[in-house]
């Protein structure tokens, strides 16, 4: 191999980044001012976080990865961070409850901007345009000044990962995520929903037990896990010069750290051995993930995983699989057991989403939430049988009341209440009704296994 640098992938082949800056001066300015910015996470958190989802490699813990599939700069307001936080909280109580083990929480939040495109070119009524990449690149609105590639984008997403993430941190070790506060964390347009009455009563009875615990003398202020929690940021590290700008060395191992976010993945289109993405994220000791689907043969993904991690460190690879419901049970098994055999150490989680897509004759890019649950479970499924733990989930989701997957049996969306609440800046997101009741489908998957496992264990 080559020696890495942090921009050794500059002299390789790469898809989905924007090679028609218009200035590229310009560019080149942004990304040197970018170098001089604080990072944005620390090294330690990045090696916590990695020996969190090794506990989740092992089978000890569950990984809930979620967020928007693009943040933008036009829905970037705190209630909406509080939102998709809480939401994503009350997800960890009913899936902590459930499996019995502790839930790694990672965020798609503070950098998820740059998106890789089925087409680079956009037709409406006759007029074509470039697509719109993300926030971090171009503008969302159908006109041509907005889709010229513009740097400065990306010292706005830059901004906004900041404040984005100086909010998170607030959340969870500022009292907010203090679990004398769960009752709390409902949201307000949901307060009456199927969802939230199970998860109220939930709340009852982990108070209960935490009154117990408290008479025992265990309490949130004695116990720093009661009183504040660990949630982690990610995103796919899609655009390389502005990952290679916030990648610095670690004072502490002298080892790189891409400082953008805790975690980084690599997309479905961009995973090609020899391209650009797979060589900058085999230099960075952050936890990487990488997203496999249709097409990936189980040889070339032990290769995928050797270069990213030679070592075969725990919790550096998780493995996110994104068949579709159809396809899933055809695909994975013969992937699950070539890596058991192989030995090494992965994190098996389930992109439900991204196979599931489908458009309505309206034109709506929408999901339905039946196929997603139908994907977690086959997804479930096959790792049982073939003895591995299927250690988490990665929801496109908000916290907002859209209407953009359709079912969910809380409040169902129909295929003509798409166009009453349909917000996102690319692919359809759960609303926090429909990313609650999943959280409940899985969690009583995870718990019928966990007593399977005992009964196993007992005879
Ligand atoms: C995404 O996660 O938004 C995405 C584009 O996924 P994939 O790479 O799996 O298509
Ligand atoms: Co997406």
């Amino acid at each position: 191999m080559t020696k890495w640098t942090p921009s050794s992938w500059r002299s390789l082949p790469s898809k989905h980044i924007p090679d028609d800056y218009p200035d590229i001066k310009k560019l080149v300015e942004v990304e040197t001012a970018l170098k001089g910015h604080p990072p944005l996470v620390f090294a330690g958190e990045a090696r916590r976080l990695k020996a969190r989802l090794a506990d989740v490699a092992n089978g000890k813990a569950f990984l809930l990865q979620g967020g928007d599939c693009a943040e933008s700069f036009k829905e970037f307001h705190p209630d909406n961070l509080r939102d998709m936080f809480r939401v994503m909280m009350q997800m960890a109580v009913v899936l902590t409850y459930g499996a019995g083990k502790p839930v790694v929480k990672v965020g798609r939040i503070a950098g998820q901007f740059g998106k890789p495109r089925s087409s680079p070119i956009e037709e409406r009524n006759g007029i074509t345009l470039p697509s719109y990449r993300g926030d971090n690149i171009n503008g969302m609105e159908f006109d041509e000044k907005s889709r010229i590639p513009n740097p400065k984008r990306l010292l706005k997403a830059y901004g906004q990962s900041a404040a984005t993430l100086n909010l998170l941190r607030a959340f969870s070790t500022g009292g907010y995520a203090n679990l004398r506060n769960i009752h709390k964390w409902t949201l307000g347009f949901a307060s009456q929903s199927e969802q939230t009455n199970r998860y109220k009563v939930l709340c009852e009875k982990i108070s209960e037990a935490m009154d117990f615990m408290e008479a025992c003398g265990v309490t949130p202020e004695s116990t720093p896990q009661m009183s504040a929690t660990d949630y982690y940021t990610s995103h796919e590290g899609l655009l390389l010069g502005y990952e290679e700008a916030m990648t610095r060395i670690d004072s502490t191992t002298g080892r790189w750290y891409d400082t953008s976010a805790h975690m980084l993945w690599i997309g479905n289109r961009t995973r090609q051995l020899d391209h650009a993405h797979v060589e900058f994220m085999r230099g960075i000791e952050n936890p990487v993930a990488i997203k496999i689907g249709e097409g990936l043969e189980s040889d070339e993904l032990i290769k995928l995983i050797d270069r990213l991690n030679p070592e075969n460190e725990a919790g550096k690879i998780t493995l996110i699989a994104r068949y579709g419901h159809t396809k899933v049970k055809k695909y994975l098994p013969e992937l699950a057991r070539v890596v058991k055999k192989s030995g090494r150490h992965v994190v098996w989680s389930c992109d439900p989403m991204h196979g599931n897509t489908i458009k309505t004759t309206t034109g709506y890019k929408t999901r339905p939430v039946d196929n997603i649950l139908s994907e977690v479970k086959s997804f479930m499924q096959v790792l049982h049988s073939e003895n591995c733990w299927p250690g988490g989930v990665h929801f496109e989701m908000t916290g907002q009341n859209v209407t953009e997957c359709l079912g969910g049996s809380a409040r169902v969306v129909r295929e003509e209440d798409l166009s009453s609440r349909y917000h996102t800046h690319c692919d359809p997101r759960l609303n926090a009704d429909q990313a609650l009741e999943l959280a409940f489908l899985i969690a009583e998957e995870l718990g019928n296994y966990k007593k399977e496992t005992l009964r196993k264990l007992a005879v």
